[in-house]
């Protein structure tokens, strides 16, 4: 029943994060459009201190959109703010974390065959990564790196890649990526709190004063805005990262979460010199050009050399394997008590269903050691072989 419930709520905040988190970036792309695609405005809306405006035609109505130089002569009664939607998706996907990565700690954080944690050690070891993430981008915004961005995004890289490294020595690869995904979610959500916010009180409370706004803070701001626009593609991968184990499971995943990181910080730069009228398809093209490398550099070679000669290990046996090992949860009915229904809606008590779930995807998950999960089920090295030199010709048959 509890495990039933865990469900719940980890559909329930994950759901809710999805949708804050599709607010928060959706409204941030549209800004960022926006405020590229500004036109010069006519004399008469010049005069009244607007500096770019556009027209839009969307859901059946035409919206003209104006920017201000500094600010209207008279605040306007609302004024709408767009921090909630940061706040919320921190917020969610902290629970979210909690639930699946602290609660389940056990089964999704935790990999004993790289560091022995006990659960309180792994909870505080992933918190003790979130906050220290903060702190040392927090502590580099006050260095004079901020006064050039690009060296400022070249250490920010390098930052992030030695944490996914050490994300990697201390936890499971599902957990390290998420962990990694999650400090910057945490300096994105920081930027809004603690730089974007502040600034823009400051220029209401300017303009309300009639006073002309400190451009320090606005520059600060830009900046800390600058760094979610290129984390947002990144962040994005790493949220839908654990449907597919090839990449963080693979042995090199720390070095994948990187490269694939970085290739989409650089497709997100097409399309912010594009919203400016510089148009360089190339940016996508050597994008795509890098992932594709990198997919074809991890592609699965017939590795574990494949025990084809072992005649004796025959369906009835890999069958057997397959129901100690892994029918304790995929099965109609789970031995696990962790898990009520069978986890991914995969059935593996037969060869039909073995076989309908597919010989390679099956080999894929107990090659690299993502099944049976956090190897509740202890399947032994030998199992393993087997059962991956057995799948291996099955698959072949096909
Ligand atoms: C302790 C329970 C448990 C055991 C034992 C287990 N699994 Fe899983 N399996 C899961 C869970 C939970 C998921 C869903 C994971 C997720 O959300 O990414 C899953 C997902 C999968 C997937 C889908 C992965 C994907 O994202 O495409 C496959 C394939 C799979 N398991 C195969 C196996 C095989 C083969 C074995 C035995 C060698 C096995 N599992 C043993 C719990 C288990």
């Amino acid at each position: 029943m509890e495990a039933y419930l865990t469900d719940w709520f980890s559909l329930f905040f994950r759901w809710f994060h999805v949708i804050t988190g599709i607010a928060w970036i959706g409204a941030s792309f549209y800004f960022v459009w926006l405020d590229n695609s500004l036109e010069e405005p006519p004399q008469w809306k010049k005069d009244k201190g607007i500096k770019g405006d556009l027209w839009a035609i969307h859901g059946g109505g035409f919206y003209e959109v104006a920017k201000y130089q500094l600010g209207p002569e008279k605040m306007p009664q609302h004024l709408h703010w767009f921090k909630w939607e940061a706040y919320t998706t921190w917020l969610t996907g902290f629970i979210l974390l909690w639930i699946v990565y602290y609660l389940g700690a056990d089964r999704y954080l935790i990999d004993a065959t790289k560091l022995a944690l006990s659960v309180p050690e792994a909870i505080a070891a992933g918190l003790g990564f979130l906050l220290a993430g903060f702190v040392i981008y927090e502590g580099l915004l006050r260095t004079p790196l901020r006064n050039n961005g690009i060296a400022f995004g070249v250490v920010l890289f390098l930052v992030l890649a030695v944490a996914s490294y050490v994300a990697h020595m201390l936890f499971s690869a599902r957990g390290a990526y998420i962990h990694v995904g999650a400090v910057m979610g945490t300096i994105m959500a920081g930027n809004v709190l603690f730089g974007i916010m502040p600034a823009q009180r400051g220029l209401v409370s300017a303009v309300e004063k009639g006073e002309s706004p400190d451009p320090a803070l606005g520059e600060f701001a830009k900046l800390r805005s600058t760094h979610n626009n290129y984390l947002t593609l990144p962040v994005l991968f790493i949220m839908i990262s654990n449907h597919y184990p090839m990449v963080y499971a693979h042995e090199y995943g720390w070095a994948l979460l990187i490269a694939i990181g970085g290739i989409a910080a650089f497709a997100r730069h097409f399309f912010n010199l594009r919203h400016k009228g510089v148009s360089k398809p190339i940016i996508l093209v050597i994008s795509a050009a890098l992932l594709a490398a990198v997919a074809a550099a991890i592609a699965p070679t017939s590795s574990r050399e494949a025990m084809p000669s072992d005649e004796g290990f025959t369906d009835a046996k890999a069958l057997a394997v397959l129901q100690s090992r892994c029918a304790t949860c995929h099965a109609a009915t789970p031995t696990d008590d962790m898990f009520p229904a069978a986890p991914a809606g995969l059935f593996l008590e037969t060869l039909e269903q073995v076989e309908s779930a597919g010989f390679a995807r099956i080999k894929g998950v107990i090659e690299t050691n993502y099944m049976p999960l956090a190897n509740r089920s202890g399947m032994t090295d030998e199992e393993r072989a087997a059962i991956v030199g057995w799948l291996s010709e099955k698959g072949n048959g096909q």
